[in-house]
């Protein structure tokens, strides 16, 4: 069973809240993502805009004292407080720490995360994660965020999935830079973690007592497309080890290693061992990989309706046992967890409630076997501007209005306030019969 292991400032009792990034709500005409692909106009503007969160940022926040939750996850945009290199621009970063207090001075957890997956557009063609003077660049921004932010904020989170924008960056191609490079990706891996390992010293510089550090992991349920194929059986223990296990292993023993058949037998110290208060867990879905003898290159992966639940807007399949499996898998990381996102799109609130209800069960039930949860945060607050798909799929607990930018409460959002003031009952009830 995992080990307890004290408890991290910030993260006492348990946290219920809810997850955005600055560039989904915010957009940002500075970073990388307005470098690639666009789709129509629609698109264009909410990557320069998002869904206009800076000029409603207070009206926004105010939602979060109606849902009652007590945390908030948000993340600073790099390419807004650094738009050139060596600048700092103090009233982007004046206007986060403003969040930071009001949330305090609400009551609410501000959960900080210094990198969710953009970079500065003054990096690109410069250099990338494959590339140490990155890791440089974004510490020298780090060092300054936190500094700024270190009375109001508790809890911070260096990195948002770095298997994520790796994989998709490096690997398929999907994400800035845009590359198929093993070797880059092995490369911009090893150079994250060196980043997180500089970030978590520097946090800690003035006591550990002050602030907890964490990453956000992003977590898949692997299964065979077929249970009678050894070769798919052998592809999801590669891709169950490589994707979800690669990073708890690197902070268990410090060093990055990748052995995929075929491709790559690497592995470089990065210094992060036992660099890690907590960590965050984000979970959506279950994906079935098929591997065939004749295509070396690797899998391949699909979502499939097998249990009736249906696929999410984003072709998602809901599987809510996968949330057991991987909050299990990643208790063997012996820090406490936090689920730092889970979410779904659907524009049917029927349906998100019961997305809802069936992962929030799924989580009590492996935090009554004893694994050390401390927080859930559903993805997400509000719609917004989602990486590869735009405006389309409505993750939101308040519903958009793309034209007028009107925020709407929901369903899904009145149930999610019902739970965690129960919840919340419930644990202050246990805690008064205790203490
Ligand atoms: C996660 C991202 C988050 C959001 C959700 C749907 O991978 O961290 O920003 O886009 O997916």
């Amino acid at each position: 069973m995992q080990r307890r292991a004290g408890h991290p400032p910030g993260l006492r009792k348990f946290l219920w809240g809810v997850a955005t990034s600055a560039f989904q709500m915010e957009g940002s005409s500075r970073c990388d993502w307005t470098h690639w692909s666009v789709r129509d106009e629609a698109d264009r503007k909410a990557r320069l805009n998002g869904v206009g969160h800076l000029a409603r940022t207070e009206e926004d926040l105010a939602l979060l004292t109606d849902l009652g939750v007590d945390a908030y996850r948000f993340s600073v945009e790099w390419s807004r407080v650094v738009p050139r290199r060596g600048d700092w621009d103090r009233r982007e970063m004046d206007r986060y720490v403003r969040i930071a207090s009001l949330l305090r001075e609400a009551g609410i957890e501000p959960v900080v995360t210094l990198h969710h997956f953009t970079n500065p557009s003054w990096l690109v063609g410069r250099a990338g994660w494959e590339d140490p003077a990155t890791a440089e660049e974004f510490l020298r921004y780090a060092e300054r965020a936190v500094r700024c932010l270190r009375d109001a904020v508790r809890v911070f989170i260096t990195f948002n999935e770095p298997n994520v924008f790796v994989a998709a960056g490096y690997l398929g191609g999907v994400m800035p830079p845009g590359r198929r490079c093993a070797r880059d990706g092995f490369d911009a891996f090893a150079n994250v973690f060196r980043a997180h390992a500089a970030v978590y010293d520097m946090i800690h510089s003035r006591g550990r007592e002050r602030a907890a550090v964490g990453v956000a992991h992003n977590m898949v349920s692997f299964q065979p497309a077929s249970r009678n194929s050894a070769l798919d059986g052998w592809a999801v223990k590669i891709a169950h080890s490589f994707y979800n296990m690669g990073l708890i292993e690197t902070f268990r023993t410090g060093t990055f290693s990748v052995r995929v058949p075929f491709l790559m037998d690497e592995e470089t110290p990065v210094g992060v061992r036992d660099k890690l208060d907590f960590l965050g867990v984000n979970y959506y879905f279950r994906m079935f990989l098929r591997m065939s003898p004749l295509k070396l290159k690797g899998p391949e992966y699909f979502w499939e309706d097998r249990d009736g639940r249906g696929l999410t807007e984003t072709g998602w399949e809901i599987y809510p046992k996968g949330l057991e499996d991987v909050l299990r898998s990643a208790s063997l990381s012996g820090v406490p967890i936090v689920v730092t996102e889970n979410g779904t799109a659907e524009t049917d609130d029927a349906r998100k409630i019961a997305y809802m209800k069936e992962h929030l069960r799924a989580m009590h039930r492996v935090i009554r076997e004893g694994v050390d949860i401390r927080g859930y945060f559903w993805w997400s607050l509000m719609d917004n501007y989602e990486w590869l798909e735009g405006l389309r799929p409505r993750f939101g607990l308040y519903r958009v209005d793309f034209e007028t930018l009107e925020r709407r409460p929901t369903a899904a959002s009145s149930y999610f306030a019902r739970w965690v003031r129960r919840r919340k009952a419930r644990d202050d009830a246990s805690r008064s019969r205790t203490a």
